[in-house]
């Protein structure tokens, strides 16, 4: 009866901050989010091609600084492949969030980019994507780590973190603005991930073949 008592009590007591504290932070940052899994072929030759090109293990491996797309960092047809699927892939998610035929946007081909991190190389510090002029950014899980759910995460101005749901085959987008980072792999194995950017032109910007942007219809 005592025990029923001061259970009652402490519920009706509990605080916004002792429910934060037993269910984590209540902040949002996904904006849509889907599971897209690519082939097992697909995955262990991109895997292969990734620890290939992999110039030292210290550092987790990215294209982002390739300024020739894939074409220093992976295989040419690996390059052009991804670079293909996610052109797609991100005009269908610029419909899912409302943004295809509303706003112009627009995707730079070096916007799109591979990583990989494991137990032996560092992870990515916290940053964020807008600094570069991205307005919508995503991040696919192409392979997470076994037994490690919790590697990607946001985090807010109360170093609260928040990590998405990250299984293999996860795709989400966030606003660029959002900070976020990588926990570093306790784990064996290889997390790879595509990550990209979205920009948005501002109205009557004009194109780089000189043409005035307008809204692309659906
Ligand atoms: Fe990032």
């Amino acid at each position: 009866m005592n025990h029923l008592y001061s259970l009652k009590k402490s519920c009706q007591e509990a605080t916004l901050c002792d429910i934060l504290r037993v269910f984590g932070p209540s902040f949002f940052m996904i904006l849509w989010s889907e599971n897209i899994q690519h082939s097992e072929d697909f995955v262990q030759r991109l895997e292969e091609n990734i620890l290939e090109n992999h110039q030292d293990d210290r550092f987790f491996f990215t294209t982002y600084n390739d300024k020739d797309c894939f074409g220093n960092s992976l295989d040419e047809e690996l390059g052009k492949y991804i670079r293909s699927f996610y052109m797609k892939q991100t005009k269908e998610m610029m419909k899912n969030v409302g943004v295809h035929g509303y706003l112009n946007y627009k995707v730079e081909p070096n916007s799109i980019w591979v990583q990989m991190n494991n137990k032996d190389t560092d992870s990515h510090r916290i940053h964020d994507h807008h600094g570069q002029g991205a307005f919508i950014s995503w991040v696919h899980v192409i392979k997470a780590l076994p037994d490690q759910p919790r590697s990607f995460f946001f985090i807010n101005s109360r170093g609260q973190k928040l990590y998405p749901k990250q299984e293999t085959g996860d795709i989400f987008c966030f606003p660029s603005w959002a900070l976020h980072g990588v926990e570093k792999a306790q784990v064996d194995g290889n997390r790879i991930v595509v990550a990209g950017n979205v920009s948005f032109n501002r109205p009557g910007k004009k194109d780089d073949n000189n043409n005035e942007l307008r809204p692309i219809p659906v």
